[in-house]
């Protein structure tokens, strides 16, 4: 039964979220919340207990070293195809969104690492034998139409030309997960793969007991999960970086001076072994993230009659009670804006990660043993794509007749303009890249 919360408490004090997200038995995920979730099979993000625990145990070691290293090589092959073949000599770009680009972009990095196949802009034209989309296709009608997925129920998906076609998506890109793992039951020499879908098999292979620790089913639906907790998040958060770049031309070019000083050494592609060298597109990523967080309240509800105690403006504290039952949600923008932990917080000013900065204040990951898995192979692609963009174009605000004589205050808004879904999501960012 879906226990009906008596309030909802909203955390922005860094010590109190760490304190409930460490306690998970205390504070449970509300997975009754998470329920169409499931409609592609059991999964890491929509369990709780046991199966949650089986869940992360198989899907933890997939997010390896050498699956990092495949996100790095094939995010600069995606941008450089980008360049080379889309993009090709023109001076500049103009887009209208910024996320025209920042979604392909994340959709082509989890189609090859996280699946396993590679797309490109350009390719996969032709539909396999036995298909009725290409896998590129697949994917990325799955990926745009998950939450209508899952909040239509079957019957009515039926009904129109548009959603057949997306129970078609999800029906192919099902089908090509089944071929990859017949082919990889069939082949005579194991291939080495670093794919997240290779290394969720090779977990449940390996599996010490001899048996299945994952059916089929909880295969696919771990791995459509990855897809819906990786490719919007990922995408949302690169395109608001360009925006904050486009913004701040001073920081921009901060960015610039020292990505071209690295890559002297590299003959201008970065390479994996420097990636802790690119400090200022880790800072400029973080406070992209500090500032637009693309999850922005993460919900845990109280299994147990308890008491909260929080620090209250005048620097003392208050308890009050908190029964069983009661949804507390971490507010993530209350927390990265909250002015005890940050210097002028609406400032945009990547530099404070360059310094000692407040790590239980932020929070764009959740954190304790629910903490986003994906965070690492987000951090790769995007420190990869923010580097290689920005050293090749300068990312400008495009301009608009409509909007000439705007003050920087009312352009900050009308770029960052955002609306609250599933995640954080710009409503129009409309940038031009220039060659340098
Ligand atoms: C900017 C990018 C990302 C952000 C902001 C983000 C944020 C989060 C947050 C806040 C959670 C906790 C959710 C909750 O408790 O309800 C989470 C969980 C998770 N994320 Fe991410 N994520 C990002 C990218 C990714 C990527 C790229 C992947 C996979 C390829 C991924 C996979 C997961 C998984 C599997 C979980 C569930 C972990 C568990 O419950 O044990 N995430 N993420």
């Amino acid at each position: 039964m879906i226990p009906w919360p008596t309030a909802v408490i909203y955390l922005a004090d860094a010590a109190i979220i760490k304190e409930v997200a460490t306690f998970r038995a205390k504070f449970p995920k509300p997975i009754y919340i998470y329920k169409a979730l499931s409609a592609f099979g059991g999964n890491i993000v929509a369990s709780e207990g046991e199966d949650w625990k089986r869940y992360r145990a198989i899907s933890a070691p997939a997010f390896s070293e050498r699956n990092t290293r495949l996100v790095w090589d094939e995010t600069i092959r995606i941008m450089f195809d980008l360049f080379d073949n889309v993009w090709g000599d023109s001076p500049e770009i103009v887009l209208d969104h910024c996320v025209d680009i920042t979604l392909p972009i994340a959709l082509f990095v989890v189609g090859v690492a996280g699946f396993g196949r590679r797309v490109t802009w350009t390719s996969d034209l032709t539909v396999p034998p036995g298909h009725q989309m290409t896998f590129k296709d697949a994917l990325h009608n799955a990926s745009s139409n998950l939450i209508l997925k899952m909040g239509v129920p079957n019957w009515a998906m039926k009904l129109t030309e548009r959603t057949r076609r997306v129970n078609l998506a999800f029906d192919e890109l099902r089908q090509y997960m089944v071929e990859m793992v017949d082919a990889r039951r069939s082949a005579e020499t194991k291939e080495e793969r670093h794919d997240l879908f290779s290394g969720l098999l090779d977990a449940a292979q390996d599996n010490p007991d001899g048996g299945v620790a994952i059916t089929e089913q909880e295969l696919v639906g771990n791995m459509f999960i990855f897809l819906f907790a990786g490719h919007e998040t990922t995408a949302h958060a690169l395109c608001f970086t360009f925006a904050l770049l486009a913004l701040y031309p001073d920081e921009q070019e901060r960015l610039y001076q020292q990505i071209k000083e690295i890559l002297v050494d590299t003959n201008g592609t970065p390479t994996y072994e420097d990636i802790n060298r690119f400090t200022l597109s880790m800072a400029v990523l973080n406070e992209s993230l500090r500032m637009f967080p693309p999850v922005s309240s993460v919900p845990k509800h109280a299994a147990e009659d308890t008491s909260l105690t929080v620090g209250n403006a005048d620097g003392g504290e208050t308890t009050f009670p908190v029964p069983s039952g009661t949804r507390v949600r971490f507010h993530v923008p209350g927390l990265h804006y909250n002015p005890k932990y940050w210097k002028d917080p609406h400032t945009f000013r990547p530099e404070r990660f360059l310094e000692e900065w407040p790590r239980n204040a932020f929070l764009p990951f959740s954190s304790g043993a629910r903490g986003c898995l994906g965070k690492r192979f987000f951090e790769t692609e995007s420190i990869a794509a923010i580097t290689v963009m920005i050293s090749r174009y300068r990312v400008e605000v495009k301009e608009e007749p409509e909007f000439l004589g705007e003050t920087f205050e009312q352009r900050y808004a009308r770029i960052t303009a955002f609306d609250q879904m599933v995640t954080t999501t710009p409503r129009r960012v409309p940038l031009v890249f220039k060659r340098r």
